[in-house]
């Protein structure tokens, strides 16, 4: 308790840290626990509904494989240097960035990036918990074959019928939200551990399963070339900067969540092999929700750029005129409720892990307060597909025109906020961080380090910032 008070202070002197610094909120009984937990948190809606979409909106191929490079050699450096910091600042992002920078003997002002970052996560988990929501309502309709056999008009009046009713709407994402904060109170190894370790290997089998059946729609081919075969001519620059995003969101990177995961990972473990580990797994689950999803879609002459409500609309139609519709459709949307669970907690646990050490706020009560807090929020979200469908506060920017509420939170955190963000974790471990003190953490080969140095000082910024620059142009 004395440390945590005494550095949640306001003390700018240097300290010195060592590797097995203890860890005041409790650890990771295992590698395999945080790489569980962590992939659960990247693996989320934004790999089973937001990735096929955006890859069947920007066209397939191209944006694929633009996408898997922002991964490699973006999105993996940045997420190595997240779980790194985390671990040596043993803290909720804001203490670990000032823990950090006390030891680089920098100023606390870094802090701020804790800061911007629980900000995000915040933001994010407000209309994340809406979508949750969804999943949560689509699993009983899937369950009570309300699918089967129904016409297009009647699925996508059912989709559009949820959306409609604010009422009905805020009781699903107040019941996500209670999810989530039931597992968040529960601790480290008590709630975040127990829920990964049982929920992220049901949804690879329920996932290996759909890919199964998607291979006996006869249009698996069509799928895995729509996904693999680039035509860059359906590049656009917005694609980009999408993909880019996108890359940040899928890896949970740049709004402290894999700080704070990092921070109750034990001495001793690998960051490096871990975290590629992590990325790999998310990476695999978005192309298999694709080879699982656009089989699908083709096969029922459906198509495949209709936006979000691909997994809502489209999905539910096969489910209908499938045999064994019913199981496979309430599978679907369980794998979709599991994802974006295992994703939620790590969006709420930056901020009670925060508030556990601001003075010494319980778990329970900062779970429940912080969830609560951003259910509220989330109410806007609600309300834009409803009442205020048709109120767009940035719509005199023509760029923002006729972008709702919630489609502003989503791309503000995903398109700005989380790019920033990681720039800000590519500058301070790049920059400010010690050579020394990085290493000491890494803790890999000289080789692989001396790679990681470059991209994280050179290649992640300067992308970054390129594609930021552009999409402003
Ligand atoms: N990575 C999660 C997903 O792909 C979303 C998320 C973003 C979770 C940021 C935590 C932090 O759905």
């Amino acid at each position: 308790m004395t440390e945590i008070s005494s550095l949640g202070g306001t003390r700018a002197e240097p300290v010195t840290i060592s590797a097995a610094a203890p860890a005041p909120h409790g650890m990771w009984s295992s590698r395999m626990a945080f790489i569980l937990a962590a992939t659960g948190s990247a693996v989320g809606l934004g790999n089973v509904w937001k990735f096929p979409y955006i890859t069947g909106e920007n066209g397939g191929g191209a944006f694929v494989l633009v996408y898997l490079a922002c991964i490699a050699i973006i999105g993996l450096p940045i997420m190595m240097a997240e779980v790194m910091m985390g671990r040596r600042g043993r803290q909720s992002p804001i203490n670990s960035m000032r823990r950090l920078a006390a030891e680089a003997g920098r100023s606390r002002r870094w802090a701020a990036v804790g800061w911007f970052g629980i900000t995000a996560a915040f933001l994010i988990l407000s209309f994340y918990s809406v979508i949750g929501g969804w999943a949560v309502a689509y699993v009983f309709q899937a369950g009570q074959g309300a699918f089967g056999g129904a016409s297009a008009e009647a699925i996508s009046g059912l989709f559009s019928g949820l959306l409609a009713d604010p009422w009905t709407l805020l009781a699903w994402h107040g019941a996500f939200m209670v999810l989530t904060i039931l597992v968040v109170a529960r601790g480290v190894s008590g709630g975040l551990e127990k829920a990964t370790s049982f929920m992220m290997p049901a949804l690879f089998v329920i996932l290996l399963i759909l890919v199964g059946y998607a291979m006996t729609t006869g249009r698996f081919g069509d799928g895995f070339s729509f996904l693999f075969s680039p035509d860059f001519s359906k590049l656009s620059v917005g694609g980009v900067l999408t993909a880019l995003g996108h890359a940040f969101f899928t890896l949970s990177l740049g709004m402290g969540v894999m700080m704070a995961y990092g921070s109750y990972v034990p001495p001793g473990i690998s960051v490096a092999k871990t975290a590629v580990a992590v990325a790999a797994m998310d990476t695999a689950v978005a192309l298999l929700a694709g080879l699982a999803i656009f089989p699908i879609v083709f096969a029922n002459g459906l198509e495949a750029s209709v936006g979000p409500g691909l997994v809502f609309k489209t999905l539910p139609l096969a489910f209908g005129q499938m045999p064994f519709g019913t199981v496979f459709g309430t599978l679907f949307f369980v794998l979709l409720v599991f994802a974006a669970w295992t994703s939620s907690i790590s969006l709420l646990e930056p901020l009670v892990e925060w508030l556990e050490e601001h003075r010494g706020i319980n778990r329970i009560a900062a779970a429940v307060g912080g969830g609560f807090a951003a259910w509220l929020l989330g109410v806007a979200s609600v309300l834009s597909f409803n009442l205020w469908a048709d109120v767009a506060p940035l719509g005199m920017f023509e760029a923002f025109a006729g972008k709702t509420i919630f489609d502003l939170l989503d791309y503000l955190t995903a398109n700005i906020m989380l790019p920033l963000g990681g720039l800000a974790v590519a500058l301070f471990a790049g920059w400010t961080m010690t050579g020394a003190a990085t290493r000491d953490e890494l803790r890999m080969g000289e080789a692989g380090y001396r790679v990681w140095r470059f991209l994280i000082r050179y290649v992640s910024p300067v992308a970054v910032a390129t594609v930021f620059i552009y999409n402003l142009l």
